[in-house]
C-alpha cells in the first residue's frame, strides 16, 4: 500500500460541526417536528414499591387539546421479545411499560398524556389521579439485609494467607455516592408510524444495536421496520447506552393516537427515567512489606441494582487484577437488589469506582510506610499482565508519572500532611493512576467518492461530544488524499452501515478503523483504475508508489505525472466509486489499556472545610491522538467530571419512599466555571499498532478514571484527614 501523506490526522483542528452546534443548526432529537406532531408527558409513580389500585384519567381527558391518556388499563399488550446481545442487561426482565399494575421504583411511568400542545399534555398529566397500595421500598445500599445477586469472584494466589502474614496490613471501606450523567441535552424521542413502519428521532449512543433492535423487539416487528435517526447527541456520558422506557412510550403513544409524538423527559425525570452510576461500598484490605511491595489485596464490592435487572459494573473488576503486580488477589463483587430503576454505565464505568478505592488505598499505604506515592506505585508496577502473564502492548505509565511529576512540580511538595498553608487555606497535592481497557468492536463505514472529487463517508455511529464527526473526517481525508473540506462524514441513521455502541472509548478504534479501511480501499481502487488506464498519465506506474494529495493522484518522484480524481472518473465515465469499509478486531496475546497519571492541587479552608481544586494535570498514554484539540477537550471534560465526582455529585434518595430528592441541577451539584481553575492535559506522543490499525487506545474513559482519587489524596495531604467517601463535602472535613 502506498504511504499516504498525513495532513489532517494529528492536526489541532476545530470541530467540523462546531458552527452548527453554536448557531443552533445542529438538530437534536427534540428539534424534529414531523407534520402533525403532538406531545406526550409521562406521569411518574408517586410511591417506591407496591401496586396501582385505582387510576382516574377522566379529568385529564376532559381537558382541551388532550388526545389520549394511556395507562396499564388501556394499553395494548406489547410483545417485548427477548433482545439478547442488545444493551439491555443480560438476565432479569426489563421494565415493561403499562403492562401491569406493579410499581418497582419511585418515578416509574404509570401513564402518559398525549395532547396537541406541550402545555396541555403537562396539565393533563398533572390531573391523572393514581391510587396506590404502597409498601415500604428498600433503597439503601448500606442496609446489610438487602438481598444480593450471585457474586462475581476472582482469585489468584492465597490473598487471605498473604494478608495474615504481611508486615503491614490495612483495611479500609470506601463509599461512592450514586451519580447521574446529567447531559446538557435531555433525553427525548420523536416517533412516527407510517403503517407498520416506525421512524424515531432519538437521543441514543447506539443507533442500530440499541434503539433499533430494542424497538423491534418491544413491538415484535422486523428490524427493517424501524428506522432510527440521531445525528446529534448533546452529551450522554453513558445515559444513552440503553433504550429507556420513554422511547417505547413515545412509539406506543404514536401508534395509539396515529399521530407523530414528541416526548422529552424533564430534567427531574432524567433521574429515574434513565440510568445512573450505581452507589458502591468498596472494602479493601491490603498487605505489604516495609519496602512497599504489596503482597495481597482483598476486594469486597457492593453496588446497587434494581429488583428486575442485575446490572453489574463489569469494569469494577479488572483494575484490581492488572493495575499492580500483586501475587495474591481476591475479589468478591455483589449487586444489591433495591427498589430503584436499573443503573447503567457512566463515564469510566467500574474503573472509576475501583480506582477511587485502590488509588486511595495506595495513597494511605504510602503515608503508612513513608514512601512517596509515585515511588510506591512504581515499586508495584507489573512487567506483564499479572492476571494472565500476557505482555502489555504499550504501557507507559512510568513515563506518564515522570512527565507529570516534572511538569506539575511534584518535587516541591512537603511530603508531610497538613504542613503547607496559604493564609486560611491548607494546601495539598495528590496523585492517582487511571486505567481503561482498550475495547474494539466490529464496525462498518461506507465511503463514496463522487465525480466532483468530494467524498461522503457514513456509519451508524454517534457523536455525543468527543468529536466523531471531526476525527472520522480527518481519517478519511488523509486516506483518500483529500482536504478536510472535500470530505463529509455522516452518522446517526440506522440506514447507514452498522456501528457498535458509541461508548467505552471504542469509537475511534472501531469505526475509525472501518473508515480507514474503506478509504484505503477506495483510494487503491482509484489508483488501480489509473495505472491500468492507457489514457491516464499514470498508466503503467507501480500502483504501490502512487499517492493522492489534494485529490490528485501522482508519483512522488515525478509530481508532474498525475491526474485528479475528477479527471480520472470523468474520462472513465464513472459517477463515482463506492466501497464498504469494515473492521474486525483481531484477537492477539496482548493486554491493551490506556493509562493516566493524574495530579491535583487542592486548597481546603481550615475553618470551613471548603475544598477548592487549584490545578490539575493529567498525563495520558492513549496511543495515537487523531485530534489533539478535541483530545485535550476530552481530558478537561474528564477532569471536570472527576471534580464533580470527588466533591459535588451525589444523588440523594429519601429511603422512606424511594424518592430522589435532588432531581434537578440546583440540588444535584455539578462543577461550574468557578470550580474549574487550571486544568492541563499532556498526551504522550506515540501509537499502539497492536490495538487497531489506527494505533489509538481510546481516551474518553481513562481521562476520568484517576481524577477523584487524585483529588481525595490531595485533600488528605492538605488536611491530614482521610475521608473515605465521595463526594468529599465540607462537613466531613470539620
Ligand atoms: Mo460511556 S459510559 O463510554 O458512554
Amino acid at each position: 500500500m502506498s504511504p499516504q501523506p498525513q495532513a489532517s490526522v494529528g492536526a489541532p483542528l476545530s470541530r467540523v460541526d462546531g458552527r452548527l452546534k453554536v448557531t443552533g443548526g445542529a438538530d437534536y432529537a427534540a428539534d424534529h417536528h414531523p407534520e402533525g406532531v403532538v406531545h406526550a408527558v409521562i406521569v411518574d409513580s408517586g410511591i417506591g414499591r407496591g401496586r396501582i389500585s385505582g387510576i382516574d384519567t377522566g379529568a385529564a381527558e376532559a381537558q382541551p387539546g388532550v388526545i389520549r391518556v394511556i395507562t396499564h388499563r388501556n394499553a395494548p399488550t406489547l410483545p417485548y421479545r427477548d433482545n439478547a446481545g442488545s444493551n439491555n442487561p443480560a438476565g432479569g426482565r426489563r421494565l415493561r411499560v403499562f403492562q401491569d399494575d406493579q410499581i418497582l421504583f419511585h418515578g416509574q411511568p404509570v401513564a402518559v398524556a398525549v395532547a396537541t400542545t406541550l402545555e396541555a399534555a403537562q396539565h393533563a398529566a398533572s390531573l391523572v389521579k393514581v391510587v396506590y397500595d404502597a409498601q415500604p421500598p428498600s433503597t439503601d445500599l448500606s442496609d446489610p439485609d438487602v438481598p444480593t445477586n450471585t457474586p462475581t469472584t476472582y482469585a489468584r494466589g492465597d490473598a487471605q494467607a498473604a494478608l495474615d502474614s504481611a508486615a503491614v496490613r490495612m483495611e479500609m471501606t470506601y463509599r461512592l455516592a450514586r451519580n447521574h450523567h446529567n447531559p446538557m441535552e435531555p433525553h427525548a424521542t420523536v416517533a412516527r408510524w407510517d403503517g407498520d413502519r416506525l421512524t424515531v428521532w432519538d437521543k441514543t449512543q447506539w443507533v442500530i444495536g440499541g434503539t433499533q433492535t430494542e424497538l423491534a423487539a418491544v413491538f415484535g416487528i422486523p428490524l427493517e421496520s424501524v428506522r432510527v435517526i440521531s445525528p446529534f447527541v448533546g452529551g450522554a456520558f453513558g445515559s444513552g447506552l440503553r433504550t429507556w422506557p420513554h422511547t417505547t412510550i413515545a412509539a406506543l403513544a404514536a401508534r395509539e393516537t396515529r399521530r407523530p409524538v414528541k416526548l422529552v423527559l424533564s430534567r427531574r425525570q432524567q433521574y429515574f427515567g434513565t440510568g445512573f452510576r450505581p452507589a458502591c461500598e468498596y472494602q479493601l484490605s491490603l498487605g505489604s512489606d516495609r519496602s512497599g511491595r504489596v503482597s495481597a489485596m482483598v476486594h469486597d464490592m457492593r453496588t446497587e441494582t434494581s429488583t428486575y435487572e442485575p446490572f453489574g459494573e463489569r469494569g469494577i473488576l479488572p483494575l484490581g487484577q492488572v493495575l499492580y503486580d500483586t501475587p495474591n488477589v481476591s475479589q468478591t463483587y455483589r449487586t444489591a437488589r433495591l427498589d430503584v430503576n436499573t443503573p447503567v454505565a457512566m463515564r469510566g464505568p467500574g474503573f472509576a469506582t475501583a480506582a477511587y478505592a485502590i488509588e486511595s488505598a495506595m495513597d494511605e499505604l504510602s503515608y503508612e510506610l513513608g514512601i512517596d506515592p509515585i515511588e510506591l506505585r512504581v515499586r508495584n508496577e507489573p512487567e506483564a499482565d499479572p492476571s494472565n502473564g500476557n505482555a502489555f502492548s504499550t504501557r507507559r505509565l512510568r513515563e506518564c508519572y515522570t512527565t507529570g511529576a516534572r511538569e506539575f512540580g511534584w518535587d516541591r511538595r512537603d511530603p508531610k500532611p497538613r504542613a503547607t498553608r496559604d493564609g486560611d487555606w491548607l494546601i495539598g497535592t495528590g496523585v492517582a493512576t487511571g486505567v481503561y481497557h482498550t475495547l474494539r468492536n466490529p464496525a462498518q463505514a461506507r465511503v463514496r467518492l463522487d465525480a466532483d472529487g468530494s467524498a461522503l463517508v457514513e456509519s451508524a455511529t454517534s457523536d455525543m461530544g468527543p468529536g466523531t464527526y471531526t476525527s472520522m473526517t480527518q481519517v478519511a481525508a488523509d486516506a483518500l488524499g483529500l482536504p478536510m473540506r472535500r470530505v463529509t462524514f455522516r452518522l446517526g441513521d440506522s440506514l447507514m452501515p452498522n456501528a457498535p455502541l458509541h461508548g467505552g472509548s471504542l469509537t475511534m478504534a472501531s469505526v475509525g478503523s472501518a473508515v480507514l479501511n474503506g478509504a484505503d480501499q477506495l483510494r487503491q481502487q482509484a489508483i488501480r483504475l489509473a495505472v491500468e488506464d492507457e489514457r491516464s498519465p499514470l498508466y503503467g506506474a507501480d500502483a504501490g508508489t502512487v499517492v493522492v494529495r489534494n485529490g490528485r493522484l501522482h508519483v512522488p518522484d515525478n509530481p508532474s505525472r498525475g491526474e485528479t480524481y475528477q479527471q480520472l472518473l470523468a474520462r472513465n465515465d464513472r459517477a463515482g466509486l463506492e466501497v464498504l469499509g469494515t473492521y474486525t478486531p483481531v484477537q492477539n496475546r496482548f493486554t491493551i489499556e490506556a493509562y493516566a497519571a493524574v495530579f491535583a492541587e487542592v486548597a481546603v479552608d481550615a475553618r470551613l472545610g471548603l475544598v477548592r481544586v487549584r490545578r490539575m494535570l493529567g498525563v495520558y498514554d492513549a496511543g495515537r491522538i487523531i485530534s489533539p484539540k478535541l483530545a485535550e477537550s476530552q481530558a478537561i471534560g474528564g477532569m471536570v467530571g472527576g471534580i464533580g465526582q470527588a466533591l459535588l455529585e451525589h444523588t440523594v434518595t429519601d429511603h422512606r419512599d424511594g424518592r430522589i430528592v435532588n432531581a434537578n441541577l440546583a440540588d444535584y451539584l455539578v462543577p461550574v466555571n468557578a470550580d474549574i481553575i487550571d486544568l492541563k492535559a499532556i498526551y504522550l506522543q506515540g501509537e499502539d499498532m497492536d490495538a487497531d490499525p489506527l494505533g489509538v487506545k481510546g481516551l474518553g474513559e481513562v481521562v476520568l478514571v484517576g481524577v477523584a482519587p487524585a483529588i481525595a489524596n490531595a485533600v488528605f495531604h492538605a488536611t491530614g484527614h482521610r475521608v473515605r467517601e465521595l463526594p468529599i463535602t465540607a462537613d466531613a472535613l470539620l
